[in-house]
């Protein structure tokens, strides 16, 4: 077994089973039905699409209150370790343009095991991301029928847990007597909690339209790509207007007083907003699982994630530097940042038009999301390592017709139930996994001479700049090494101790094997990236592979084609004749 669990699917096998079908008699059909209808202008579009959403509509509040204006900074680091990540997708996308987006590249490089471990965190990415993005989607939805003066019930409109636990604080907050931190926020959760129907403990309390627009997300996703293309197009595009005329109009309104400090928490207040910030990019890699539905995939799908990347790399940091110049940093931890700091300098109507198109940007993030998971169940059924329905095409719309179904249920009933944090730290962790691997996977793929009119990855020797960033970081990070070994919860600091680990490993290979820079540069940043997220994040993040693994052994292991091609070749073998394998 320790051998097989790192067999590897040839890129031309891949490649081959996409055009041609596959060889086993169980899947019959499962050639690429899918219809041809992205250019670039497309992918970048949607890219945009899958980016611009609750990250930079709620959760650069939160990041804008610990960093300070400084967040700007973390949203050019964060664009940064996301574009490295971006050449090695592209240089992925280019060589094996196939929808497992990193699933199939892992299978290429680094072996099965590997691979479905990404597939199954990448369905943590899709699936987790989606739920904490239709959450906020309703968050906003629900403020907008307010504004029309439609009321819905509290309890229909979020989860049990956020309401709980609000009426919980507001005894004790009351109790202690500070009335005044009871924030509106817990006390619309405690009438939640107060008007459900149900008995003690046991109440209804459930998201309702997080719940909607995943169906209806999942129906367009469902009746076909044209369908979902010009819904997108038509979404990305006022969103994109709306944000750029939030940046214009906010200038005026910016006091640059506000700007000083630049980072009142230091340098660690913004790195406390990495998850957050990492969100709002999240996104751009969900366009290489469309790869079946390019017209022109080797040259389009890496332009397409870099352009995406680009444009919404410089409106994050215009925007992160209007909200932050706009008010003080203190005030910006609320849900809806950018409609609060309109709403504060007295702009209500402004705040307005911004609170709908927070209800459109985020839906438009919902679709590409729901696009995306769908074709990697595919993608991992097509190898065997899910049962063979997730790979069936609709004969009418030519959609994966049951993952996206499922896929529909995956992210519906968990909405109705979750709270919005918790998803997006899962979310965030199991993206940056995802990036590490995929860089990890460029590294350990043959080098290939470039080809006109495909994207090749620029290669530069490591070994002439990763032994200097590793100085580097040694005279930066030796005194939190030694505090590893001295401080409390030694554990938690385990995720650190595993970067500097890494660090070594790899200036050791980049100098003796002359690795290539960016993907060498996109693994180092990312993993420093996962290491300032929270050990609960970390725990979950485990737990979640852990059972991956467990489903991995009881059912992929046995099903896989591969291992089945593997095993009748081990069966031919040994009579020494090259004939057809025994019936
Ligand atoms: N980047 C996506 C968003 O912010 C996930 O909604």
């Amino acid at each position: 077994m320790s051998k097989s669990i790192f067999r590897k699917k040839s890129v031309a096998k891949i490649l081959a089973d996409v055009e041609c079908g596959f060889s086993d008699a169980e899947h019959p059909g499962s050639a690429s039905q899918l219809q041809k209808e992205l250019n670039v202008k497309d992918l970048t579009l949607m890219g945009i699409a899958a980016v611009v959403g609750a990250g930079i509509f709620s959760t650069i509040g939160e990041a804008s209150f610990y960093g300070g204006p400084g967040v700007s900074i973390l949203f050019i680091i964060t664009a940064v370790t996301c574009g490295f990540s971006a050449l090695c997708y592209a240089e992925f996308a280019s060589r094996i343009p196939v929808a497992g987006s990193a699933y199939t590249y892992a299978y290429a490089s680094f072996g099965e095991l590997i691979a479905w471990i990404i597939g199954w965190d990448l369905l943590m990415e899709y699936a987790i991301g989606n739920i904490a993005v239709a959450i906020s989607w309703s968050t906003y939805f629900v403020n907008l029928l307010e504004g029309f003066h439609i009321h819905m019930p509290e309890y229909l409109t979020m989860d049990y847990f956020s309401a709980f636990r609000a009426q919980e604080k507001i005894q004790e907050l009351t109790a202690a007597g500070k009335l005044g931190e009871i924030t509106d926020n817990m006390k619309s959760a405690a009438v939640a909690w107060a008007n459900a129907p149900g008995l003690g403990n046991i109440k209804l309390i459930a998201n309702l339209p997080a719940l909607g627009i995943v169906f209806i997300i999942t129906y367009l996703v469902y009746i076909g790509i044209r369908e979902t293309k010009k819904a997108t197009n038509a979404m990305v595009i006022l969103k994109v207007v709306i944000v750029i005329a939030v940046i214009a109009i906010g200038f005026f309104y910016v006091t640059p007083a506000n700007w000083h400090p630049f980072m009142p928490n230091g340098f660690k207040g913004v790195m406390k907003g990495v998850s957050g910030v990492f969100f709002a990019y999240i996104g751009f890699d969900a366009i290489s699982t469309t790869a079946e539905e390019c017209k022109n995939p080797q040259k389009d799908l890496p332009r397409g994630m870099i352009y995406s990347l680009l444009i919404c790399t410089v409106l994050y940091i215009l925007i992160s530097l209007v909200l932050t110049g706009m008010v003080n940093y203190k005030d910006l931890q609320v849900g809806d940042p950018l409609a609060f700091v309109f709403a504060k300098v007295g702009l209500k109507n402004i705040s307005y038009v911004i609170s709908i198109s927070a209800v459109i940007a985020t839906a438009s993030v919902l679709l590409i999301f729901q696009l995306g998971q769908p074709r990697i169940w595919m993608s991992m059924s097509r190898d065997g390592l899910l049962p063979k329905a997730f790979s069936r095409i609709h004969p009418k719309f030519h959609t994966p017709s049951f993952a996206t179904i499922v896929t529909g249920f995956v992210v519906a009933i968990p909405a109705l139930f979750l709270n919005l944090t918790e998803v997006t730290d899962l979310t965030s962790i199991g993206t940056l996994f995802a990036f590490v691997l995929v860089c990890g996977g460029v590294l350990l793929m043959p080098r290939e001479a470039a080809v006109k009119g495909k994207f090749h990855l620029p290669y530069v020797n490591a070994k002439f700049v990763v032994p200097f960033i590793f100085i580097g970081m040694i005279y930066l990070f030796w005194k939190p090494f030694l505090n590893i070994l001295a401080g409390e919860n030694i554990h938690e600091k385990f995720p650190f101790f595993l970067f500097i680990i890494l660090s070594a490993a790899l200036t050791v290979a980049a100098v003796v094997r002359n690795l290539s820079l960016i993907p060498v540069l996109g693994l180092l940043s990312c993993f420093y990236l996962m290491t300032e997220l929270t050990y609960q994040s970390w725990i979950r993040f485990l737990a979640w592979l852990l059972i991956g693994l467990v489903i991995y052994v009881l059912y992929g292991y046995k099903h896989s084609l591969i291992g089945k091609a593997e095993s009748r070749n081990r069966e031919v073998k040994p009579t020494g004749f090259n004939t057809k394998s025994p019936k």
